[in-house]
């Protein structure tokens, strides 16, 4: 009889302590949510530099290497306050393209597109969800809404959608996590509107 007694005991307090370990393994896991998350957003810098996003996105400084990204104003697009680019349409009617001096505008068949702020900031993707960064890089629509035109050249997103859906989490995640840079980008024009 008090060995029967015992053993319920043991098997009770085996119980017991499976009981409390899983609680506090549970306790742990936000932990491990912030590292999943870290990584995440370490991923996401990973594949906007390899995907040469600054070429186009981040204003650049002329140093004695030539353009570099200014790191103040990484991936905000072409800068606002910068006087609108010297476009020649005779040159576009030829069929050619030209850039402005950092990347960050191109005037070509499609009309003179700037590239858009990507950072925290409103007035880059800081209203953005997740989903709005999916539907803008899979279907190329501009501010990631149903119904809004199609982004124009040179941003290669039809290269982009192929991307998984872990690369694109992670891009989004990296730039929602970048230092907000205030800068509303111009419009884009078409070439009558040139001189
Ligand atoms: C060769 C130049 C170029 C490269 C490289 C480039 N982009 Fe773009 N991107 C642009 C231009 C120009 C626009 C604006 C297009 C428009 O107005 O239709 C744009 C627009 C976007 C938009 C839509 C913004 C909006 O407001 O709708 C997103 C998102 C975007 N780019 C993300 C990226 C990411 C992420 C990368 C790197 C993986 C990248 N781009 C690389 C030129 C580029």
């Amino acid at each position: 009889m008090y060995k029967t007694i015992l053993i319920i005991a043991l098997i009770a307090g085996a119980i017991a302590t499976t009981i409390v370990s899983c609680t506090s393994s549970e306790a742990g896991k936000p932990a491990e949510t912030a590292i999943s998350k870290d990584s995440l957003v370490k991923r996401g810098g990973y594949l906007v530099t390899v995907g040469g996003c600054d070429d186009c996105h981040s204003p650049k400084k002329f140093g004695p290497h030539g353009p570099e990204v200014d790191m103040d104003r990484r991936l905000s697009g072409f800068p606002a306050n910068r006087s609108f680019p010297k476009y020649d349409s005779n040159v576009v009617k030829k069929g050619l393209v030209m850039f402005n001096e950092d990347l960050t505008s191109a005037a070509g068949p499609w009309g003179v597109s700037f590239a858009a702020n990507l950072t925290s900031d409103d007035t880059g993707l800081g209203n953005w969800s997740e989903a709005h960064f999916f539907k803008a890089i899979r279907e190329g629509k501009f501010k990631g809404l149903d119904g809004s035109r199609t982004l124009l050249p040179p941003m290669p997103w039809e290269n982009f959608r192929k991307m998984t859906d872990d690369d694109l989490r992670a891009i989004f995640a990296f730039l929602k996590s970048t230092k907000p840079v205030k800068n509303i980008v111009p419009g884009t024009r078409q070439i009558a509107e040139l001189k």
